[in-house]
């Protein structure tokens, strides 16, 4: 499939889908919204980690498409709100790692799609924030609640009603970014954590980033039920025997995924 606004490139089991307009700084209209959507539709099985990035040298993403949206009336808000929030929620939904590799402005939309990822990893000149208050609107695919509970509701507040642009240093302190690397070493910092991950137990990486999520809106004794069932699910899984045995056998595993 061949893409305006994307690009979708396969490394082995890592796929990076880059957000590819630099001129407009990569901000999400309509169109990018939708390709987007049919790339991580498009992962098959094969794909065991996905890195998500800006094309250019200024921008992960400048946010949703202001002059696309700028001729908007309510209903076709709606829409868009939804359709952005559905890309995101497939992308959140995916049984594999995702990474935000944020390698510039990552505002609204942007910051929005970042924290859609499990986590986030920022170049030195990353900024992020969510400024739409100052556009007259408020974030509007999921940002006002996975920043809140990625940061807590102060600072979520905080950054809402400030539309303040934060530095990577300042995002790493709040915990919105968990690394801050230098420009030119994000994507191999990136790659070289996905790396890492591929060498483990697809099976179990998908159990954990299950538990972790549902359980996460649970109180602890339903969400410790969560990890207990998970836990047990996995025994008579090829990559269990094949894990424990490999161990035993002092060599590498070779998983399955089955
Ligand atoms: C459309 C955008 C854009 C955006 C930048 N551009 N951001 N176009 N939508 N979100 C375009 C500019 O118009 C300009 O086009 C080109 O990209 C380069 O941008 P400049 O502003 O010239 O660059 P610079 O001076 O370096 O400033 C960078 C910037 C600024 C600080 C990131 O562009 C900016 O503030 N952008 C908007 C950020 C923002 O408010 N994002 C939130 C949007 S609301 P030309 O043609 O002039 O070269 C949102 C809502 C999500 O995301 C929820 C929706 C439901």
């Amino acid at each position: 499939m061949t893409y305006e606004n994307i690009r979708l490139e396969h490394d082995g089991a890592v796929a990076t889908l880059t957000i590819d307009r630099p001129k407009a700084l990569n901000a999400l209209n309509n169109k990018t919204l939708q390709e987007f959507e049919a790339a991580v539709k498009s992962l098959g099985a094969d794909t065991r980690v996905l890195i998500v990035t800006g094309g250019g040298e200024k921008a992960f993403v400048a946010g949703a498409d202001i002059a696309e949206m700028s001729a908007l009336e309510e209903p076709q808000a709606r829409e868009f709100a939804a359709l952005g929030h559905r890309a995101f929620a497939l992308l959140e939904s995916l049984s594999i790692p995702t990474i935000a590799a944020v390698n510039g402005f990552a505002l609204g939309g942007g910051c929005e799609l970042a924290l859609a990822c499990d986590f986030i990893y920022a170049s030195e000149k990353a900024q992020l924030g969510l400024p739409e208050v100052g556009l007259g609107v408020i974030p509007g695919f999921g940002g006002t609640q996975r920043l809140t509970r990625a940061v807590g509701r102060a600072r979520a507040k905080e950054l809402v009603f400030t539309g303040a642009r934060i530095d990577a240093a300042k995002a790493k302190e709040i915990g919105l970014v968990l690394e801050v690397l230098p420009a030119g070493e994000l994507l191999a910092h990136c790659r070289s954590i996905a790396a890492k991950m591929i060498k483990n137990g697809p099976l179990a990486i998908a159990t954990a980033k299950r538990v972790i999520e549902q359980g996460a809106d649970k109180d602890l004794g339903e969400a410790n039920t969560l990890e207990r069932q998970g836990f047990a699910e996995l025994f008579g899984s090829d990559d269990q025997r094949e894990g424990m045995k490999a161990f035993l056998e002092k060599r590498p595993a070779v998983f399955t995924g089955k």
